[in-house]
């Protein structure tokens, strides 16, 4: 896909005629050129800042909303298992249920719908624009979607 090769200049002159937009977006701090950062460019601690400051308020309020009780209180913990004590925040992880790696999703839905739809509608898209990420295109198979924070059977999927 042509998209993926775009340059930020040509973004902005395309701006007027594109209205989805071009990837990746400028979400971050200000950087030394003046201009933000986006999140590949970002430091180790500005994404720590970044994921405190934009990613776990939203996602934390999204969770609790969904079932109170049992996310009455989330941290970094609830993507990253045990990446605050080893340091280690790399994504996708182990942590997490590993999924079918079907492209629609088909066993996910069966087992679990809700949790399915409400990452579907809600949570991918939350996630992509807090980190200024391209949304996962069922055909270029690429973009932030389930396999940004999950594994597939035998590891991780789609780019990821
Ligand atoms: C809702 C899930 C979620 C929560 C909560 C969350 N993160 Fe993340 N985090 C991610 C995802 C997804 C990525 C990978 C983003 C990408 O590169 O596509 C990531 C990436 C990171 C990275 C970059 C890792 C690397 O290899 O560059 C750091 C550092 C990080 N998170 C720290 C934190 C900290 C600190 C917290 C708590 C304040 C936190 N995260 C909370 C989902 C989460
Ligand atoms: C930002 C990270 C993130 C993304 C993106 C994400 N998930 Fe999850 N997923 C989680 C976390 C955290 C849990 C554990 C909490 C829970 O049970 O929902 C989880 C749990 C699950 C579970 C297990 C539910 C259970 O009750 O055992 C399934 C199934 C699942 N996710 C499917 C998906 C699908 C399908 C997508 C894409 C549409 C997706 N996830 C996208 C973070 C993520």
């Amino acid at each position: 896909m042509i998209e993926a090769n775009w340059r930020p200049g040509v973004c902005m002159a395309l701006a007027v005629l594109i209205v989805w937009g071009c990837y990746p977006k400028r979400v971050g701090p200000v950087g030394l050129e003046g201009k933000r950062l986006t999140w590949a460019e970002m430091s180790v601690d500005q994404r720590k800042a970044h994921m405190k400051s934009e990613v776990l308020p939203r996602a934390a309020e999204l969770f609790k909303t969904w079932r109170p009780e049992r996310f009455a209180s989330v941290d970094c913990s609830l993507c990253h298992g045990q990446g605050p004590k080893t340091g280690n925040f790399q994504m996708p992880t182990p942590h997490l249920p590993r999924l079918s790696g079907e492209l629609l999703l088909g066993p996910e839905f069966e087992k679990h719908p809700d949790t399915t739809r409400l990452k579907l509608d809600r949570l991918v898209p939350l996630m992509a624009d807090a980190l200024g990420k391209k949304p996962f295109s069922i055909l270029t198979r690429r973009g932030f979607g389930c396999y940004s924070c999950h594994l597939g059977p035998s590891g991780p999927m789609f780019g990821n």
